[in-house]
């Protein structure tokens, strides 16, 4: 497989300057040999025969004391990672309490998202709930209607699981063509994580679900009092009632303290300060925003029930927030994968828009409904890349392009655009969305 041309052995000068100056490159020549089956050249880019004052002279932060324990009671992000926020696009909402910012895609790795940085989707801005003060009810066909405080909540069986949420409109833009300039823009209405709550089924059996009951409506408690129908056999199979994230309580801006997790389907039905469940015989078409999740068609009519997130990757780095800055030679890539049908099988790679693909490297926990970190590494020849990745799930649904996507749903759609994301990357690392046919 390894190919002789392809490998530079390390700079025998560069490794006898840096030991001069006392830095051990131990393993790196070895650890180049992982990755996608490349041999890769050496990382380190520093001119290693000057010397270096931030190695050779004591700094500041290596000679005066620091803070103290008590300074950040509830801990914070390095102030040098000041640019790692959410954002918003200021013109595509009217205002802020009816809008939606961004996860910074491009500035995170692993598969989890940091509760601060997980995207936001309200309709009416972010109710503020005590928890003392919060009820579930659960009314309807049922044998017996209840009412939950948050502390009867937890006395049912509790489950941990990680799932992505990603709301139907991502990429909604992008549908007539390259539009946003940034992976946190195009794809960044997705977050992913550790959920703690108790299975929806646990509630609704103590409440009895009636056979006539084969609709669920859950309601938010906040002003744009949001509902969307959800069928009984969703809500039975792995719908989970959620008041913890990545650990800590659910933040005011995911729901606290309670929200509804619809593994795999679209972010809108997973309802925020989750208040009520109403069960019923059929789906309240009236009472919900249908048509706007509806996928309208060229020829007028629309696709509907489409709840199910489709299998759909994207590269995060490079992208045009984040530029490769080190010039040619080794490098890495790196992106999502996800599926609201399971779990991740494969992920290729493309750096000619599209002709050849090779196998990225899948690497993290593989959960289903998750997202998955992918990585190719790779050397660089400097030339220009028109990066793609094509996600294939475990149901062998293969990602499709932006093209073969608007051959079947026309080009009205706003929602479920899971097409193919390329970005081309210019000779000095700088990134744009393009679109290639
Ligand atoms: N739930 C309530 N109560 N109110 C809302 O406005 N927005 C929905 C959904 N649940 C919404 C809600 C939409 S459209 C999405 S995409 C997700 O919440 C976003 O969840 P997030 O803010 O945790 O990212
Ligand atoms: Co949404």
């Amino acid at each position: 497989m390894s190919d002789d041309k392809n490998i530079e052995k390390p700079k025998v000068s560069a490794r006898r300057s840096a030991l001069k100056a006392g830095l051990k490159l131990g393993g790196l020549a070895a650890a180049g040999t992982a990755g996608s089956g490349a041999i890769i050249k050496s990382a380190v880019a520093a001119d290693q025969s000057k010397p270096d004052p931030l190695i050779t002279e004591i700094q500041d932060w290596n000679r005066y004391m620091g803070d103290g324990v008590d300074s950040n009671p509830y801990g914070l992000p390095s102030k040098f990672e000041s640019e790692v926020v959410r954002r918003d696009v200021a013109w595509l909402t009217a205002d802020a309490k009816s809008s939606v910012n961004f996860t910074p895609l491009h500035a995170l790795d692993g598969i989890i998202t940091p509760n601060g940085l997980c995207f936001e989707r309200h309709h009416g801005g972010v109710a503020q709930i005590a928890p003392s003060d919060h009820r579930l009810m659960i009314n309807g066909l049922v044998d017996h209607p209840l009412v939950f405080t948050m502390e009867d909540i937890a006395r049912f069986p509790r489950e941990n699981h990680t799932y992505f949420l990603e709301c139907a409109a991502n990429s909604g833009m992008e549908w007539r063509g390259a539009q946003l300039n940034g992976c946190q823009f195009t794809h960044g209405m997705v977050h992913n994580v550790v959920y703690t709550g108790v299975k929806l089924k646990h509630l609704l059996d103590e409440a009895g679900v009636k056979a006539r009951g084969k609709w669920l409506l859950p309601e938010g408690a906040d002003p744009a009092h949001m509902t969307r129908s959800i069928p009984i056999e969703k809500a039975l199979d792995d719908c989970l009632v959620a008041f913890k994230m990545n650990g800590e309580a659910l933040r005011p801006e995911q729901g606290y303290p309670l929200r509804l997790v619809v593994p795999g389907w679209e972010g809108n039905m997973w309802v925020k300060w989750l208040r009520r469940f109403e069960v019923g015989d059929q789906p309240w078409h009236h009472r919900e925003e249908t048509s706007k999740y509806t996928d309208l068609l060229a020829d007028g009519r629309a696709r509907r029930f489409t709840w199910e997130m489709d299998v759909k990757s994207v590269i995060t780095n490079p992208s045009p927030q984040a530029p490769i800055m080190h010039g040619k030679g080794r490098t890495v890539i790196t992106g999502l994968a996800w599926s609201g049908h399971g779990t991740i099988k494969r992920v290729d790679v493309s750096t000619d828009g599209g002709r050849n693909w090779v196998t990225a490297r899948l690497d993290g926990p593989s959960f289903s409904k998750s997202v998955h970190r992918f990585y190719y590494d790779f050397d660089w020849d400097g030339r220009d890349m028109y990066l793609q990745s094509r996600a294939i799930d475990n149901h062998g649904n293969i990602q499709p392009t932006k093209n073969a996507l608007r051959l079947a749903r026309g080009e009205n759609s706003i929602y479920h655009n899971n097409g193919i994301q390329t970005w081309h990357v210019r000779g000095d690392g700088s990134a744009e969305n393009v679109e290639i046919s």
